[in-house]
């Protein structure tokens, strides 16, 4: 009989300690630190943030790395401003007009035409209107319009921002710039000082640059 009872009592005891197992969870955490980590989760849900969310927004001001900031602002003022004193920062070279043209066919010629006379397929078919001649006398554009409004867009004209990298804006400005001195019937820039002009250190840097956008290529 007592050890009916002693039987009895053990088995109550395992069955109630097995019952309270739950193979979902760990059981015991000796060490909670360990699996609970006292620093903030990233995404995780906090009172102590604004809207409870651990992921903020970048401080105001703050630059993504490789990005530049763009001084002119986009507005009529922002674009004549660009229009006056904005320069072409690269060297007017063979290559960087290559560079500049392989782009220009792949972005701008679909409307403004192989040669910049604003008769591309797209204005033939009727599809868009209003795309000027790069030697539009009213217009007058200029190496640092040009890349406003390619950074900008305007009016039926999107930005190009997003799309290219600012070296390749530039190298696309040196190409525009060369379809308008075609079409005026002048002699293209082309900088013949390059190579006694520029040290090796800048060679170096606009090396450097373009593989930076090499790689941004092949990140996307
Ligand atoms: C979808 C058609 C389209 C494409 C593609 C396009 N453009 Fe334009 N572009 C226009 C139109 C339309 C205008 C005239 C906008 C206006 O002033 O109303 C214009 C205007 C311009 C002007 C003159 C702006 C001024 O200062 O008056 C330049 C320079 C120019 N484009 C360059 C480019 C370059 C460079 C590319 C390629 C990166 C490009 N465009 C791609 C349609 C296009």
């Amino acid at each position: 009989m007592k050890n009916t009872i002693k039987i009895l009592a053990a088995a109550i005891v395992i069955v109630s300690v097995i019952s309270c197992q739950n193979d979902k969870k760990p059981n015991y955490q000796y060490m909670p630190n360990m699996y609970e980590s006292v620093g903030y989760e990233t995404y995780g849900e906090y009172s102590v943030f604004p809207g409870e969310q651990e992921a903020m927004r970048p401080v105001e001001g703050s630059i993504p790395r490789g990005w530049m900031p763009y001084d002119f602002e986009n507005s009529n003022e922002g674009y004549q401003l660009a229009k006056d004193t904005l320069k072409n920062p690269i060297k007017y070279t063979k290559e960087n007009e290559e560079a500049g043209k392989a782009l220009y066919d792949i972005y701008c010629a679909i409307c403004h035409g192989a040669k910049g006379d604003g008769k591309g397929t797209l204005v033939k078919r009727e599809k868009i209107l209003g795309v000027p001649s790069y030697d539009d006398v009213g217009r007058a554009i200029t190496e640092g319009s040009i890349y406003h409004v390619m950074y900008y867009g305007i009016n039926s004209m999107g930005s190009y921002a997003s799309q290219t990298s600012e070296h390749e804006r530039w190298q696309i400005v040196q190409y525009v710039e060369k379809l308008k001195a075609d079409l005026e019937g002048k002699t293209p820039r082309i900088d013949t000082d390059v190579a006694s002009v520029e040290t090796p250190n800048i060679v170096a840097k606009e090396e450097e640059h373009q593989e930076t956008t090499e790689e941004h290529k092949e990140a996307h």
